[in-house]
């Protein structure tokens, strides 16, 4: 069974690579490496630098002959999205489609999608399930909910099976402070540099911070499970950002003062995914604590 992830030299991206190679699936990696390293691949791999709307995807599909694509590949910037949404629409709305162009082409048999927490906006402070209401608060939101109509447009005119993946906030190894789940690496990246964390708002705002081998291996389960439905991906359990600062302090013992900024445009103020339909579906369960991954996040930025 051959694999193919756009965007595999990206944090989340080359841990599903990871899980990929360890369950022994042939991996094949598309990446323009704007932010991913392709230091993070494992050898086993074979890599293509190229942005999903180059005219050579073509070949490389007609080359490799994937039996599955996931689609991982995207401007994750929410702040760029404010600034230059026609950039980020580009990116994230015309390169999927391009891809699910080519994945119908070529007979892909199943196509797995990175959406996001962001499409469903400012929710309050609830337990959010997949059939609330879509209402995003930045073009980003907007960006990576649009291809999720143009999937199911797919399924239904050309048969192309999917499953969508919205992930809550992700984190862990291999993470740059930029880029949609980005706190928790923005504070390693201040830790190490021993500046003040800059905290936005009040810091009550909430996340769900969701450990990125788990969202690994939700991904490497939609290969098989969950055919043709939405899923959230978190762990249902909200911390604030000034909770998560409390427990950096456990991480470390040097932790810098915090820095209060005002509250930024496009910022969500709670998040929390339920994720039963996630167990039912895929049989995934999240199995790491934020304390947890933190620590192992810590080992990765301080070893
Ligand atoms: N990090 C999060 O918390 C989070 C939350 C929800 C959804 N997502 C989604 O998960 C996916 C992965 O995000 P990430 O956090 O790993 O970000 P990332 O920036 O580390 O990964 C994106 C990868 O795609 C590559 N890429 C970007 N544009 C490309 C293009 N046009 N052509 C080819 N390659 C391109 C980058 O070089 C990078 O390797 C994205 O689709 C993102 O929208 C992330």
């Amino acid at each position: 069974m051959k694999v193919l992830v756009t965007g595999g030299a990206g944090f989340i991206g080359s841990h599903i690579v990871d899980v990929l190679v360890e369950k022994g699936y042939e991996t094949v990696v598309i990446d323009n490496l704007s932010t991913g390293n392709k230091a993070f691949l494992p050898p086993e791999v074979t890599f293509y630098e190229v942005d999903i709307s180059s005219d050579s995807i073509d070949n490389i599909f007609k080359k490799e002959l994937p039996d599955m694509v996931i689609h991982q590949a995207a401007q994750v910037d929410v702040s760029k999205s404010i600034k230059q949404p026609s950039v980020d629409a580009l990116s994230n709305i015309m390169g999927t489609i391009l891809i699910l162009e080519t994945c119908k082409k070529y007979k892909v048999k199943k196509f797995i999608y990175a959406s996001s927490c962001s499409v469903y906006g400012e929710t309050g402070d609830v337990s959010i399930q997949e059939l609330f209401p879509i209402k995003p608060i930045s073009f980003y939101g907007m960006s990576k909910y649009t291809p999720e109509v143009y999937i199911k447009l797919f399924n239904e005119q050309f048969g192309l099976p999917y499953t969508i993946l919205r992930y809550a906030n992700v984190y862990g190894p291999r993470q740059t402070p930029k880029g949609e789940g980005g706190v928790v690496s923005i504070f390693f990246e201040k830790l190490m540099n021993q500046e003040p964390f800059v905290i936005f708002g009040d810091g009550h705002q909430t996340r769900d911070f969701v450990y990125v081998k788990d969202v690994a291996e939700a991904n490497v389960l939609a290969l098989q499970k969950g055919k043709n439905e939405t899923i959230n991906i978190g762990t249902n359990t909200k911390t604030s950002i000034n909770e998560l600062y409390s427990l950096f302090g456990k991480v470390s013992s040097s932790l810098p003062t915090p820095h209060y900024s005002p509250s930024r445009s496009g910022d969500i103020l709670y998040s929390r995914l339920d994720n039963r339909k996630a167990f039912e579906l895929l049989g995934w369960k999240p199995i790491t604590t934020l304390e947890q991954g933190l620590v192992q996040t810590y080992n990765y930025f301080f070893s």
